[in-house]
């Protein structure tokens, strides 16, 4: 479904309408459904009160009785299936209207730049897009097919019933009356209760979570008994939690069994003296009884139909809200990319919400076709430059310049298209290692190998049960940090791009691998523009100029030669040896 505009995101109404608008024919024939079935649910009981009244009349015959057996049984069978197709549509259009909503809550998420991560934990993103999306799937389906049933029903049965008799069915209807609202306010406690369980368990959970996963610090440290006594206070809360919601469902039922006991009672206190008297069939009464009982299910039903409404309403806001805290640029950019010297002007960069620049006043420049190497201390700000270059961040305007353009001008897909980046932190998925290296593009097989070639990852091959279709664990797990980084090497190398930017992607690799790597990527280098950033000396060495940063600034530059006779801060890195020669 496109959705070009935001403004089904005004009110929650608009926002169901917009949804649920190309699934109307499927709810309007469902409606119709419920209507018919809740008809020929209560007809049945008025063919019981005139066949009683014709037993006791004494005229009930043979024919009578078979007429009225086809009928209740004919009735039946036309309910049975119009319920089976009244759930069927109206479940299966809530499935597609939540399917439509996760589509676009997925590409919504894939719009969004780097800060909205920052911003937005990801407990906070699965939420909406697991329990909300679910209640509101729950208020669209359960919700609006129980709504009519019950509305309906209750309706339908009291109108049948004060037809029948008005003032003997009136009088027991009095008590059932309230089973709506006191069903209502019941429920939505239970609904807070059983949310505050949730909450509860889930925080057990991730205190056993956290403690087996760590538990050999745990153990080093001798702290077994403080996690126990975490894990119980979370135990003991969990318990507490659990038995004040049971002892609210201990009094639900029992009170609401009761309240239509009374109305029983009533009818029959008043219904069969009137019998007595000659004011009421004996039929009506019985009818008036089957009635009684038949209604309060849906009386009861009413409030939890509407409690469950209340809670998809809370989620259709939760949803909206998520979906308006949009922060996609709008400007994409419109020059496909080129490539060329890059400029960085006057760079400063802060994350959102922190309170001191990454970067302040950065001024480089990469030459086309040059080797650039970045150094510096730890949080620096190295790979918030790599992030801003890269635009997984954008850049503030006209600070990072290509080929005389500024890199917000380039169309954003064809920027990314041209740059090939390796981050500090690689990211596998749970898929194949060979799709984790062509990432959704086809690649020639004689490409393929020589990525697995500079990369160094093919002769690992080997010891892979199932080489390339290899499947990789979640985040990579059953591959060695070394492994990992050059699998992530070798996926840069695929998309053959014109700037590549590796973020210290070596750290992991031992040093006889990695001067293989390098020697590898020297003849790759060749012609293209490449961005390292590295502690490694065999790495920097052999670029065309070295940058050092320090708390964000550039602070000195030069080549490897120039910078060691400069004394200044690649010296001391380099003695503190965090910067590392790769014999070392
Ligand atoms: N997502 C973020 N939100 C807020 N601050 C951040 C974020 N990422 C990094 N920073 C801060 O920005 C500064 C620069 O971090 P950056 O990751 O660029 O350093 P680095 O030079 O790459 O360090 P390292 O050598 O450890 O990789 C640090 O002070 C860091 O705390
Ligand atoms: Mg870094």
């Amino acid at each position: 479904m496109k959705l070009k505009n935001n403004s089904f995101l005004n009110t929650n109404r608009t926002f169901l309408l917009t949804f649920s608008r190309p699934y109307r024919f499927t709810f309007i024939g469902g409606s119709l459904l419920v209507l018919v079935s809740v008809v020929t649910g209560a007809l049945p009981v008025r063919l019981v009160q005139h066949f009683i009244d014709a037993l006791k009349a004494g005229t009930l015959d043979q024919a009578h009785i078979r007429k009225t057996v086809l009928e209740i049984l004919g009735l039946a069978l036309i309910s049975a299936v119009l319920l089976f197709y009244q759930r069927r549509w109206i479940t299966s259009a809530s499935r597609l209207i939540e399917y439509d909503i996760r589509k676009r809550a997925f590409d919504f998420l894939h719009e969004q730049p780097a800060a909205f991560y920052v911003k937005h934990k990801t407990g906070h993103i699965m939420s909406r897009l697991t329990n909300d999306l679910s209640q509101v799937r729950e208020m669209i389906g359960a919700g609006f097919l129980h709504l009519w049933r019950t509305g309906l029903n209750g309706a339908v049965i009291i109108g049948m019933m004060l037809s029948m008799n008005f003032f003997y069915a009136a009088i027991p209807l009095l008590p059932v009356i309230i089973l709506p609202f006191a069903s209502a306010t019941l429920m939505m406690r239970l609904s807070r209760m059983y949310a505050a369980i949730q909450e509860k368990l889930s925080h057990m959970n991730s205190v056993v979570q956290e403690t087996f996963s760590g538990i050999g610090v745990v153990k080093a440290y001798g702290r077994e008994a403080w996690r126990l006594e975490q894990f119980k206070r979370a135990n003991d809360d969990y318990y507490a939690a659990t038995m004040s919601m049971a002892r609210l469902m201990g009094v639900i039922w029992p009170l609401f069994a009761f309240i239509a006991a009374l109305s029983v009672i009533l009818l029959l206190f008043l219904g069969g003296r009137a019998v007595i008297r000659g004011e009421m069939t004996l039929g009506t009464l019985t009818a008036l009884n089957i009635y009684l009982v038949m209604l309060t299910w849906p009386l009861i039903g009413f409030g939890w139909v509407v409690s469950m409404i209340q809670r998809g309403m809370a989620s259709v806001k939760r949803l909206r809200e998520f979906f308006l805290e949009n922060e996609a640029p709008v400007y994409q950019g419109s020059f496909s990319f080129q490539e060329g010297t890059i400029e960085v002007k006057k760079l400063s960069y802060r994350y959102p919400g922190s309170d001191k620049d990454a970067l302040v006043d950065v001024t480089l420049t990469i030459p086309e076709g040059s080797r650039v190497a970045l150094v510096g201390t730890v949080g620096s700000g190295k790979s918030t430059l790599v992030s801003l270059l890269s635009r997984i961040i954008d850049p503030p305007t006209d600070t990072i310049r290509m080929n005389n353009k500024d890199i917000n001008d380039l169309e954003r897909r064809s920027y990314r298209e041209g740059v090939g980046l390796v981050p500090q932190e690689t990211i596998l998925f749970s898929d194949t290692l060979q799709n984790n290296l062509e990432f959704g593009r086809n690649t020639s097989p004689e490409r393929l190998s020589e990525a697995l070639a500079i990369s160094q990852l093919g002769r690992d091959l080997k010891d892979f049960p199932q080489g390339l279709e290899t499947r990789l664990g979640e985040r990579g797990i059953n591959l060695s940090g070394g492994q990992r980084q050059r699998a992530a090497i070798a996926r840069a190398l695929l998309r053959d791009p014109r700037l590549l930017i590796l973020d210290d992607c070596l750290s992991s690799v031992d040093t006889d691998t990695e001067a293989e790597i390098i020697s590898g990527l020297e003849a790759f280098f060749k012609g293209r523009t490449v961005l390292v950033v590295s502690h490694r000396v065999s790495v920097i060495r052999g670029s065309d100029y070295i940058y050092v940063l320090d708390e964000g600034r550039i602070c000195e530059s030069g080549n490897h030669d120039s910078l060691m006779r400069q004394k200044g801060l690649y010296v001391r890195l380099y003695e503190q040896q965090l910067l590392q020669e790769g014999e070392a």
